[in-house]
């Protein structure tokens, strides 16, 4: 089926806009994009499968709570008789979005010494205490102010309320990743760094419930712990647990020897106070992981910057794992969909070549008449923008890009000689 357009290329967006006779200053922008690609003829990737359920699409469209946990959160907020729930709800969740890494010792250093200097160069006098209160007020007034939540009984339930669907949301997309891409994957055990709600167990007992048998869920929060053990319960302090193998504990287990088969931090590095606590836990995360790491945070700023710095202490290999020294690299990067926007990163252990052979869909896909534009990430981290069109790529890849969307994955190669575009060291993204 893919041999259709096998030695065919992508007309990349350089090649496009001159057959159409577009305007030279377009065209230098058109250089920085000189990737090209053709389809995978290596595989027959279509099966028997039609093309709008090709096997690059790893979009979930509607991700629902399973009802057990549903009815269990509900029956807790009736009985909280919170007053002002919903307002309780907007503010935490808009706090939560909003939020920033906070401000580093070493960055407010040096923010310092600038702003000193600049109020000496206009200063009459030399009135150093002074000059150091005007510093520490200027400083008081325009830095962040990164606040510690303290995950009390309250703010449990406040949180449980205003994020237990989307978090849920967010990690059923990266574990169907997982999933989809490697199906004889069967993990039996799991650890969750900050694990809340329990919304990450129960994303997973949805996934992989027939092969999980432990579940390890680690919060320094006592009320969060007791407040995902009655949501599995089903709401009650008593009864049998909905996920049976799930145990609790508040601190992290650092010792190397025990591996998980999947590791879990979701929303929780965000919630360390410092960039050495999130390099310690994300240090310890991947001594713990036996295959897969998967982080996953908001989907802004912060929350994917403070992922690029995991994944780089992954990658680099700052951390060394005494009892598993295989290499880590990146199985799958972000995500963004429309309802849940979140970042996500999976780190796992091994070789890279046959988990990254496609590359993925950065952007929203734009379908115009018999050409579709396509933003990709391709496997050796250089970004393209090709136009597909069934004429030159044939119909297989023309219908295949029609009905991917951001985040698929595209099921076309790269050829390895190709020169890298300027635009390589932009993170794969
Ligand atoms: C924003 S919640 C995320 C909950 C859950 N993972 C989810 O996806 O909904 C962050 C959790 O991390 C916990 N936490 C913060 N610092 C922690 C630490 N140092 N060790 C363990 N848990 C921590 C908090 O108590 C809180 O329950």
């Amino acid at each position: 089926m893919a041999a259709a357009g096998g030695s065919r290329y992508l007309l990349t967006i350089g090649r496009w806009r001159r057959s159409f006779g577009i305007a030279p200053q377009f065209r230098a922008l058109a250089a920085l994009v000189p990737g090209v690609s053709h389809v995978d003829n290596k595989s027959d990737f279509l099966g028997k499968r039609p093309h709008r359920r090709h096997p690059g699409i790893l979009q979930l469209s509607c991700v629902r709570l399973p009802q057990a946990l549903a009815d269990a959160a509900q029956l807790l907020l009736l009985e909280s008789a919170m007053p002002n729930m919903e307002k309780q709800v907007q503010a935490l969740t808009n706090y939560l979005w909003s939020r920033h890494l906070p401000v580093e010792p070493e960055e407010l250093q040096i923010r310092a010494v600038l702003l000193e200097k600049k109020i000496l160069e206009n200063a009459d006098s030399c009135q150093t205490e002074k000059h150091h209160e005007e510093v520490l007020r200027t400083l008081r007034r325009t830095t962040y102010h990164w606040q510690e939540l303290s995950y009390n009984e309250g703010l449990s339930l406040v949180y449980m309320a205003a994020r237990l669907d989307g978090g849920f949301a967010a990690v059923s997309r990266a574990f169907h990743e997982i999933q989809a891409r490697l199906p004889e994957f069967q993990p039996q055990t799991l650890m969750d760094f900050g694990s809340g709600t329990g919304s990450v167990t129960w994303a997973a007992h949805s996934t992989w419930g027939q092969s999980l048998r432990e579940y390890m869920c680690v919060d320094s929060s006592a009320a969060m712990l007791e407040l995902a053990e009655k949501l599995l319960k089903g709401g009650s302090g008593s009864g049998m647990p909905c996920v049976p193998g799930v145990f609790f504990r508040q601190f992290l287990p650092v010792s190397p020897k025990v591996q998980f088969d999947v590791v879990v931090a979701a929303f929780s590095l965000s919630e360390l106070p410092s960039k050495a606590d999130r390099t310690d836990v994300v240090q310890t995360l991947w001594r713990k992981t036996g295959h897969f790491l998967v982080l996953v945070e908001n989907g802004t700023k912060a929350g994917h910057s403070l992922l690029m710095d995991a994944r780089n202490l992954v990658l680099n290999g700052k951390e060394k794992s005494p009892l598993d020294p295989r290499p880590g690299f990146v199985f799958a990067p972000n995500k963004k969909p429309k309802e849940e926007k979140f970042s996500m990163v999976i780190l796992t252990r091994g070789s890279p070549e046959e988990a990254n052979r496609w590359p993925r869909i950065t952007q929203p896909v734009l379908k115009r008449p018999r050409h579709v534009h396509c933003h990709l990430c391709c496997p050796d981290g250089h970004m393209q923008h090709s136009v597909i069109t069934a004429h030159r790529h044939g119909r297989d890849l023309y219908r295949c890009a029609r009905v991917s969307s951001w985040g698929d994955l595209l099921p076309v190669i790269t050829p390895s000689e190709l020169p890298p575009s300027p635009a390589q060291d932009a993170p794969e993204s």
